[in-house]
């Protein structure tokens, strides 16, 4: 088993739920800086190894691997500190929210040898691996373009503190998922035009950048892709359409993998018409009040990388991959800057990642 802890217990309540409800991993300690979440946590779970320390988790030699859920601007230093202490790793989305530590992290990685796998949550809900299996099996021909957004009402979440400061943006915040879904199809993109802008919700609640955004890709096979967020406003209702989906437009068939909703939907290149739900499953995915955290995607992913661990393979996204990812986040962050089409290749040239990222 692998044997593992959670640092960050706000959705690190999630992987807490994930790993003491699996045969694969085994929770050892969890840690979070403020001691109430700590004792609320210990008494939910009934699981009281935690400490307020993260030196001190990661001075634990029964901890092989930690799982890295702290606000996006600490992610770097939580992910070099763990490495450097001998630990595997597993980072929540974004895996980073700027590019200037990601040679130091990458040469970290070569001298200590950690693995490291991005919890990229949303490519493990159902639906979407569902989608991604149908694909491989050709059952939609081969790909023409992606269309992938996430819109979702997160004023809830301007009560975080960090949520308010110039760092945070939900270009990294939210959109990272769609962008994970375009890079999955289309890994890579070469160009990409967008616009982004403040919502007056988004103004009133304390926000400093765009939480409304529009961005299009352009592959260097010349395919295209889109995608949008929203972020600080009532959205369509559920019943006519997902709060995030992917979209894949094929030769012979297309297919539709709604998130949060379990729903998946394929014409296929015989021309017929399905529609699958996992009304079964909800039990698994959703283990708290409402639908405010989705642990069972968690389970899927970290068992994933156990595995990986346990038998030798890689568990994608990967550092490379995720840091992929990243640039190309970081170069429609330059196209809102600029309001011009922008080229990835420029940002991984400007952040010193062209050995490492290149092609
Ligand atoms: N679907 C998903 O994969 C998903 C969903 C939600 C959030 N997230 C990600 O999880 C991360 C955390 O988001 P959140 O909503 O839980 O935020 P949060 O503010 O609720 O929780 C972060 C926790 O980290 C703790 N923390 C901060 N610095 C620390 C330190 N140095 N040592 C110990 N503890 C420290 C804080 O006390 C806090 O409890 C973000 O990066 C977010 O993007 C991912």
């Amino acid at each position: 088993m692998l044997r593992f802890g959670i640092l960050g217990l706000g959705e690190g309540r999630s992987t807490m739920s994930a790993t003491l409800n699996s045969t694969k991993i085994k929770l050892v300690q969890v840690c979070d800086r403020n001691l109430e979440l700590c004792k609320q946590r210990a008494k939910e779970f009934d699981f009281h190894h935690y400490t307020t320390e993260y030196e001190e988790m990661l001075a634990n030699p029964e901890v092989d691997a930690v799982g890295i859920y702290t606000p996006d601007k600490l992610h770097a230093t939580h992910i070099k500190m763990a490495m450097e202490a001998g630990k595997h790793v597993v980072c929540t989305k974004p895996l980073l929210d700027d590019l200037s530590d990601a040679v130091e992290i990458i040469e970290i990685q070569k001298r200590t040898g950690m693995k490291l796998f991005v919890g990229q949550s949303s490519r493990f809900f159902e639906p979407m691996k569902r989608q991604r299996e149908d694909f491989q099996k050709g059952l939609i021909g081969d790909l023409i373009t992606v269309e992938a957004y996430y819109h979702a009402d997160h004023r809830w979440f301007l009560n975080k503190p960090w949520a308010l400061e110039n760092q945070f943006k939900w270009l990294y915040g939210g959109l990272s998922h769609p962008v994970d879904f375009i890079r999955w199809y289309l890994p890579e993109i070469e160009e990409v035009m967008g616009y982004g802008m403040l919502s007056s919700n988004g103004h009133k609640g304390g926000l400093k950048n765009a939480d409304t955004m529009h961005f299009i890709f352009k592959a260097v096979d010349g395919r295209l892709a889109r995608i949008s967020g929203a972020y600080s406003g009532p959205i369509q209702p559920v019943v006519r359409d997902s709060e995030m989906s992917c979209i894949l437009r094929g030769t012979e068939g297309c297919s539709q993998g709604d998130y949060m909703d379990l729903r998946y939907a394929v014409t296929t290149k015989d021309g017929e018409e399905q529609l699958i739900t996992w009304e079964k499953k909800m039990k698994h995915y959703f283990r708290f009040e409402g639908k405010s955290h989705h642990a069972g995607e968690y389970n899927n992913y970290l068992e994933h990388f156990a595995d990986s661990i346990a038998e030798g393979f890689t568990a994608y996204p990967d550092l490379q991959e995720g840091l992929g990812t990243i640039a190309l986040l970081k170069t429609m962050e330059r196209a809102l800057d600029s309001g011009k089409p922008e080229k990835v290749q420029d940002t991984i040239d400007q952040f010193g990642l062209t050995q490492y990222l290149d092609k």
